[in-house]
């Protein structure tokens, strides 16, 4: 048995009432403790865990944190399929992108093949700057079929052939037995995905990430949750000056999960879970600042303290100006120290809490997400995490793109 298999990193429900098995955050309050790997552990050995009966008092919210904005998911549609090639509609999608980090498209006609996806992400990269899809594992494409496959099916398909080609060529052919190895992805099943970034063990990881809904679960299962990185990371109400500092610093491994190992000498990664860099806005204000006298801007280099961010104002404020990116997915991630140790369990913690604080995430359900319905996700502004499917038929294709260092 896979050592993190009984590794399930729970969160509180939401308002809505919520589909989610994952209780335990919510009644116990209970996290996950990592230690530092030991000066024997190879670069595939992952940190040991041990369960914590207790954790710190949960602060309660403020009123000037519940006066955030409501999160909400913009929205276009595409009559039909040459909108993917309208330069107005690119434009849209690239600013949605970059203003809001996630967005909703819903097809008004049928495109099992994903051409539509396909074409925009051309026209993206065209016009609007974004790098190209990347490959999802040595020997794959740019696509992904998320759906159930059977267990048994990989230790005697692994190379079977698709029996749902696409229309593209070899940079596209979702298949029902994708992996091409022996190794079933979690996308794969119709378990629960707890609180991620997509391709945190990739060096650079995507920026992007998009879900297009072939067949939505029509047994209420398979929500989608998202929540806003730079909220939790910048409202100073779940982490601490201090944690953040390390969680921006290079002290995590990140080991590649044997399904997407792309390189065979290479099965993890070093690095930062935070990144904080200046937006498009700072740096076109340094360069005004630069030839004009006086004004000054907050280091992108610092995280932003809580004291200074503990409010709606501060926090646009700092949103202006800094750009804050997250990789993570914990059932891969070791601490190399005591103090990233530290750092993480205060991060698995805010993500207990937050996950069921509508001022930090929101639940999409089918009923938000029907068939047709594309889905494009900054994947370092927004993690993701997903409940049970229950319906064996839900299937969504997935791409992710512009892959720019961290
Ligand atoms: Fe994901």
């Amino acid at each position: 048995m896979n050592r993190f298999m009984h590794q399930t990193r729970p969160y509180l429900l939401g308002q809505r009432k919520s589909p989610f098995a994952w209780n335990a955050c919510a009644m116990t309050a209970a996290t996950w403790s990592r230690s530092p790997p030991s000066s024997t552990s190879g670069s595939s050995v992952l940190g040991s865990h041990r369960r914590l009966a207790t954790h710190a008092a949960i602060p309660s919210s403020s009123s000037s944190l519940s006066a955030l904005s409501p999160l909400s998911v913009p929205q276009l549609t595409a009559p039909d399929p040459s909108y993917a090639t309208h330069r107005s509609h690119l434009r849209q999608v690239a600013a949605h992108l970059e203003e809001h980090g996630i967005l909703k498209i819903s097809l008004r006609f049928p495109d099992t093949s994903s051409a539509f996806l396909h074409q925009l992400l051309l026209g993206l990269h065209a016009h609007e700057g974004h790098q190209l899809p990347i490959s999802h594992s040595a020997g794959r494409g740019w696509f992904w079929d998320v759906r159930p496959v059977d267990p048994a099916s990989f230790s005697s398909s692994t190379s079977a052939p698709s029996s749902s080609s696409s229309d593209f060529s070899s940079e596209s052919l979702p298949t029902a037995y994708q992996s091409g190895s022996a190794h079933q992805a979690r996308s794969e099943t119709m378990g629960e995905f707890p609180w991620h970034t997509d391709c945190s063990y990739e060096n650079p990881p995507p920026r992007y990430f998009a879900l297009q809904v072939l067949q939505h679960d029509r047994r209420g299962g398979g929500t989608l949750s998202v929540m806003d990185v730079r909220r939790l990371v910048s409202t100073g109400e779940h982490l601490s000056p201090a944690a953040r500092a390390v969680l921006a610093t290079p002290q995590f491994r990140m080991a590649i999960p044997p399904e997407f190992i792309k390189d065979p000498c290479r099965d993890s990664i070093v690095g930062s879970l935070l990144a904080i860099e200046p937006t498009a806005a700072a740096t076109a204000e340094t360069s005004r600042l630069l030839g004009g006298p006086g004004g000054s801007l907050p280091s992108p280099s610092s995280p932003p303290s809580a004291d200074a961010e503990s409010s709606p104002a501060s926090h646009s404020v700092a949103s202006k100006w800094m750009r804050t990116s997250m990789r993570f997915r914990g059932d891969i991630i070791t601490p190399l120290t005591d103090e990233a140790a530290q750092a993480l369990d205060e991060l698995d913690a805010a993500l207990c809490r937050a996950g069921g604080q509508s001022r930090y995430t929101m639940h999409l359900s089918s009923h938000d997400m029907p068939t047709g319905t594309i889905l494009l996700v900054d994947n370092r502004r927004w993690l993701h995490a997903r409940n049970e499917v229950r319906d064996a038929q839900r299937h969504l294709r997935r791409v992710r793109w512009d892959a720019v260092a961290f």
